[in-house]
């Protein structure tokens, strides 16, 4: 997926801008560019396929300038044609971009109103005329940086060059990731330390929702509010800079904030984004399948409890789920017309991976939703669908849990088109639903301080409650199986209707009762099992909507008020809280939260 580097140097910048482009191959790309400012001027190179591809057109064009940016691109808006690669240009503006801008068609719209053309299918486009139109009323560069950002919806990354400003880059950041080098005299601007890794090791990681003007001497940070904001800066070691923690404690925190980024690279492999149709790769007819079976242990299973909800209530498609190591003992009735899907991180537990075997072997045609694509699983199916989170390392499952969820949406939208069941009008907005997801995801995370006062209560808790109904059932199982993992918090995740039938006898002053509940079609009852909770002394803390509060009996001890979203991304809206919230639990018990006790990232034994 999309790679960014810039350079204020007093070097050339040609062949170091493509050797970092070349350390960002890993991410995946389909085209490749560079800008640099030539003669007090903006000048772009650019070619569709490899990285060789666009070194073929410098040899033949050189580029000779000491300040640049270089992009490599996963197309997302358009083909991956060298009209569509960044670096994209309007008017004095030069830019490249990871992420997807929402509202790029009304801001395009709203830019052709005011006379602008644009040249290309690309949002990033639209950024770069929308930093020129306000640059055009007159603004300074960093004043019509800010005003722009303040008009875009979604998640992003950039990096800006301007004409005729031949010693600055701008930069910000929202949802996806974007670091600032600082090198001997000269300044760098990455998409991770692995991009300014051959510069330099001292890099400073910019936090949600700030913007950066470098010169080839310094960077000056400001946060979302336009206030200055120094972030500190940390000596990398190049070899770790992949699986380096940035600015956070834990792996699993970094993870938690990742999620933007990854449902965004997920979600951007599995729709098109251009006809706002989603697009599972691999050839299943979804039309002419009897059912689903996933098998899957751990966080992988919940994932795919949520996916069963999903796919079951758009597609009207059977989806049978099952906890692989029940699974592969109990002689299972199969249909070999049925597919098999494992859900896995590691693509290596044993018991998912004799799941996966055991319905192989009776002719049931396969697939995978994995992050290691090298893994056994994903060389052993007939059908892989990759997430794109990166590497996960912490053993508490979040990242891959949410890529693995937009995965199971993506395909619960394109198998309900394919089986009829939504028109071709409805689907584009589950597109466009789910395309809004990572920014929404990246509200949720900003909830954190309000986590994190809830979780020195929850910390003192000998047993938690989880309560959910629909999809926030699965996220109870979820929020509970977090907290004991890290925490060592005795937890249990139950379906808010199932509290009469015996976890109600549970109910006491000293137990928590976290109770998950959108304002959805589950609202209701959900809010009467509050008030029963409630009535026995219960003490609730409630995540919820804003909606949600606003219907809430009184009472809650603690509400945890999550973005408004359409029903159907809210476990992915409502997975950060009760990720945080186990996190900063443990972080409170002073628990090793990265390697919890008797835990291993990867159960390859059964
Ligand atoms: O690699 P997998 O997704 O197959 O792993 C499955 C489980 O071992 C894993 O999800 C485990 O439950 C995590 N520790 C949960 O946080």
């Amino acid at each position: 997926m999309c790679g960014i580097i810039g350079i204020v140097g007093v070097h050339s910048v040609q062949e170091r801008l493509i050797d970092s482009l070349k350390r960002l191959e890993y991410r995946g790309y389909d085209s490749a560019g560079v800008a640099g400012i030539v003669d007090g001027h903006v000048q772009r190179r650019r070619a569709a396929g490899k990285i060789r591809a666009l070194e073929a057109v410098l040899v033949a064009d050189p580029l000779n300038a000491t300040v640049g940016i270089g992009h490599t691109r996963w197309a997302t808006h358009g083909a991956p044609t060298t009209r569509n690669a960044h670096p994209q240009t309007a008017g004095r503006v030069t830019l490249v971009h990871n992420g997807i801008i929402e509202n790029y068609a009304d801001l395009r719209d709203m830019l052709k109103a005011e006379g602008r053309t644009f040249e290309s299918e690309t949002d990033t486009e639209v950024i770069a005329a929308l930093i020129d139109f306000e640059l055009g009323s007159g603004k300074p560069p960093l004043g019509a940086l800010k005003a722009a950002l303040d008009q875009l919806r979604g998640a992003y990354a950039i990096g800006v060059l301007i004409d005729g400003e031949d010693d600055l880059i701008l930069g910000a950041r929202k949802g996806s990731p974007l670091v600032v080098g600082y090198g001997d005299g000269e300044m760098f601007l990455g998409s991770d330390a692995l991009a300014v890794g051959p510069f330099t090791n001292r890099i400073a990681y910019l936090e949600e929702g700030d913007y950066v003007a470098i010169d080839h001497k310094s960077a000056k940070i400001f946060d979302r509010n336009g206030a200055a904001a120094p972030r500190p800066v940390r000596t990398v070691a190049a070899s770790a800079a992949l699986v380096d923690k940035g600015n956070y404690r834990h792996f699993m925190e970094k993870e938690i904030h990742d999620q933007p980024e990854g449902c965004q690279r997920t979600i951007a492999a599995y729709v098109d984004t251009l006809t706002e149709r989603a697009a599972m790769p691999g050839g299943v007819d979804f039309a002419n399948l009897s059912r689903i079976q996933i098998v899957a242990c751990g966080t992988s299973y919940i994932a795919g409890l949520l996916g069963k909800y999903l796919i079951e209530h758009l597609a009207d498609l059977p989806v049978d789920v099952e906890i692989a190591s029940e699974f592969r003992y109990r002689q299972p009735a199969l249909r070999a017309d049925a597919l098999v899907i494992a859900m896995s991180q590691s693509g290596e537990t044993a018991d998912t991976l004799a799941a996966l075997r055991y319905c192989q072997a009776r002719g049931m045609p396969s697939a995978c939703v994995v992050n290691a694509i090298e893994s056994t699983m994903a060389r052993e199916v007939d059908v892989v669908w990759p997430i794109h989170c990166g590497p996960e390392i912490g053993v508490a499952s979040t990242k891959a849990f949410t890529a693995q969820i937009s995965v199971l949406t993506a395909l619960a939208v394109a198998a309900a088109r394919a089986r009829g069941r939504v028109d071709s009008a409805e689907e584009q907005r589950l597109v466009r639903v789910l395309l809004g997801a990572p920014r929404l995801i990246a509200e949720s995370i900003d909830l954190e301080d309000a986590v994190k006062a809830v979780a020195v209560e929850i910390s003192k808790a000998r047993d938690v409650l989880y309560l959910g109904r629909g999809p926030m059932y699965p996220l109870a199982l979820e929020g509970a199986l977090k907290l004991k993992e890290i925490s060592y918090i005795h937890a249990e995740g139950y379906a808010a209707g199932e509290l009469k039938h015996g976890p109600i006898a549970l109910v006491d002053e000293q137990t928590p009762i976290v109770i998950l509940a959108p304002f959805d079609s589950y609202f209701e009852k959900s809010a009467s099992n509050m008030s029963e909770v409630m009535a026995r002394g219960g003490q609730v803390v409630f995540i919820t909507d804003p909606e949600g509060q606003r219907h809430a009996p009184a009472g809650a001890r603690v509400v945890v008020t999550a973005p408004q979203c359409d029903p159907l991304i809210a476990p992915l809206v409502m997975a950060a809280p009760i990720q945080l919230l186990a996190y900063y639990v443990a972080v409170q018990k002073g628990a090793d939260v990265d390697q919890p006790r008797n835990l291993a990232k990867s159960v390859t034994v059964e």
